[in-house]
This record gives structure tokens, C-alpha cells and sequence, in this order.
């Protein structure tokens, strides 16, 4: 369980200080599929960062399992984010190294940073990598280099890594925004497939609106900083839709 309690998010620009998250509350159960949308700037990933403790927030509180994460000592702070799987719009894999290095990557948070700068993973490590490997389908392509992978298939190694981490939460930014409608689906039905068999909570960005209707939970909607939306995808009305984007405004 997630609780997130009043967070503010000021950052200093060039032009003054600019929030980014306002007053934003709300909680996530455990096992939750969250949606997230807006416009571009609204503060979605300044969310997303937020609930890994990437970033403090200027005000409030994350309390994950009755822990406040933005006051946990360095340490504690790295053991927390190891629990926290975390998928980008660009993959951020290393390309020259094979799917199974890379996802073998998802356990050095569990390894002595030695025997992570060694690559001495423990039996128990490569077993799990290559089961996450199994489970989106490319142990055909474990010794392959990620960079003669398509898209697709690279997101589906950031997911096995992901995986790898044995999270208790997923996050994903954008994690189909350079992916075709068919391989955007299949990333969000994996996503799925996770949070339905293991109960990883997700939390997820994501810009196609139809995408977040069909395969979450639960919609948020930031706008501005603000949370403006928090319920189930048949509770967003169209009318709410065009308040969130700002169309109506855009077209006055
Ligand atoms: N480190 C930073 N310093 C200053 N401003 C920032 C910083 N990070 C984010 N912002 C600003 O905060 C606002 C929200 O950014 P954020 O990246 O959360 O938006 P977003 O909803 O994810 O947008 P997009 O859909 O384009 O990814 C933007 O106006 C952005 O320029
Ligand atoms: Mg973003």
C-alpha cells in the first residue's frame, strides 16, 4: 500500500520557481493497476519519480508499507528502490550486452556492489533472470546482443529486467510511446499478465488513452500539477476527457 499525502513538487527554473505537483493525494493498494494521463507537463513523471524516491518532494509524504520513503537514510532509500521495477519510454538497456546480461542486471541491487562491478551472480540469480526471460518470450534470443533486437522485443527485456527485481511495484513512463499500436498492446497485456499473476502493483504513464481504458484499473489524470481525475476507466466520461487535455480551452 502506497499512501502519497499532500505531495508538492517545486522546481527552481530560470523564470521562478514552478510547481510541478500540487497538493497531490492519494492512495494505491497493493496489486493496483494505475493509469496515469494528461497533457505534456502536467507531472506525470515528476509522479512516477517521486514514488521511487528519484525525487523528494518539496512538501508531504510517501508512505509505502507504513514507511515515509522521502525521509529514509540513504541506504534504506536504496533498498526500497530495489523493490521498485522501473520501465522507460527508451528502454535503457545496454545495447552491446547480451538479454540475459541485461536482465541479470535487475538482481544487483540483491549483490555486494564487488560482486555486482564482477558480474558474480548466484545461481539463484540466473535462474530468475532466465524464467522473467522465459515469460516474455525470448529465450530463443538470451545470448543475442540487445542491439540486433527489434523495439518490441528490447521492451520486452526492460520488462524481464524489471521483473528480475522481484518488485512489489512496477512503474513504467511512456513505456509504449516508441512502440506501434501492436506492439504498444503487447507491452500492456504483459503488464497485465504481471500484475494479474503476481500481484506486482503498476503504475504507469501512458498517452494513448484507449490503451489506459482497456488494460487498467484505475485512471488518474494530472493536469497542471493537479490531481483532477481518480477513477475507474468507465467513470471517465468524454466531457471529462477534453477537461484533462484542456480542449475545450484550447479551442475557446
Ligand atoms: N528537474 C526539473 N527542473 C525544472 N523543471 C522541471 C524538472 N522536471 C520537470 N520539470 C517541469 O515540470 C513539469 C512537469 O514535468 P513532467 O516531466 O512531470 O511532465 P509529464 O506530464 O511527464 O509530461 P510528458 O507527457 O511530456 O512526459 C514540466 O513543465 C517540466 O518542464
Ligand atoms: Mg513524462
Amino acid at each position: 500500500m502506497i499512501e502519497v499525502k499532500n505531495v508538492s513538487q517545486t522546481f527552481q527554473t530560470a523564470r521562478g520557481p514552478f510547481q510541478a505537483l500540487a497538493d497531490v493525494s492519494l492512495s494505491i493498494p497493493k496489486g493496483d493497476f494505475v493509469a496515469i494521463i494528461g497533457r505534456s507537463g502536467a507531472g506525470k513523471s515528476t509522479f512516477l519519480r517521486t514514488l521511487n524516491g528519484l525525487l523528494i518532494p518539496s512538501q508531504g509524504q510517501v508512505v509505502v508499507a507504513g514507511t515515509d520513503i522521502t525521509k529514509l537514510p540513504k541506504r534504506e532509500l536504496q533498498k526500497y528502490r530495489r523493490s521498485v521495477g522501473f520501465i522507460f519510454q527508451q528502454f535503457n538497456l545496454v545495447t552491446r550486452l547480451s538479454v540475459l546480461d541485461n536482465v541479470l542486471h535487475g538482481r544487483l541491487g540483491y549483490l555486494p556492489t564487488w560482486r555486482g562491478l564482477l558480474g558474480l551472480y548466484s545461481d539463484r540469480d540466473y535462474q530468475i533472470a532466465r524464467q522473467q526471460i522465459a515469460r516474455v518470450d525470448l529465450s530463443a534470443k538470451e545470448t543475442a546482443r540487445v542491439d540486433s533486437l527489434s523495439g518490441g522485443q528490447m521492451q520486452r527485456v526492460a520488462i524481464a529486467r524489471a521483473m528480475a527485481q522481484e518488485p512489489t511495484l512496477m512503474l513504467a513512463d511512456e513505456p509504449a510511446a516508441n512502440l506501434d499500436p501492436v506492439l504498444s498492446e503487447e507491452v500492456m497485456r504483459t503488464l497485465r499478465r504481471f500484475n494479474d499473476t503476481d500481484g506486482v502493483t503498476v503504475v504507469i504513464n501512458i498517452h494513448t488513452l484507449e490503451l489506459a481504458r482497456q488494460y487498467a484499473r484505475r485512471i488518474i489524470a494530472f493536469r497542471r500539477g493537479r490531481l483532477v481525475f481518480d477513477g475507474t476507466p468507465e467513470e471517465l466520461t468524454e466531457e471529462l476527457v477534453d477537461e484533462i487535455y484542456e480542449r475545450k480551452e484550447m479551442l475557446a
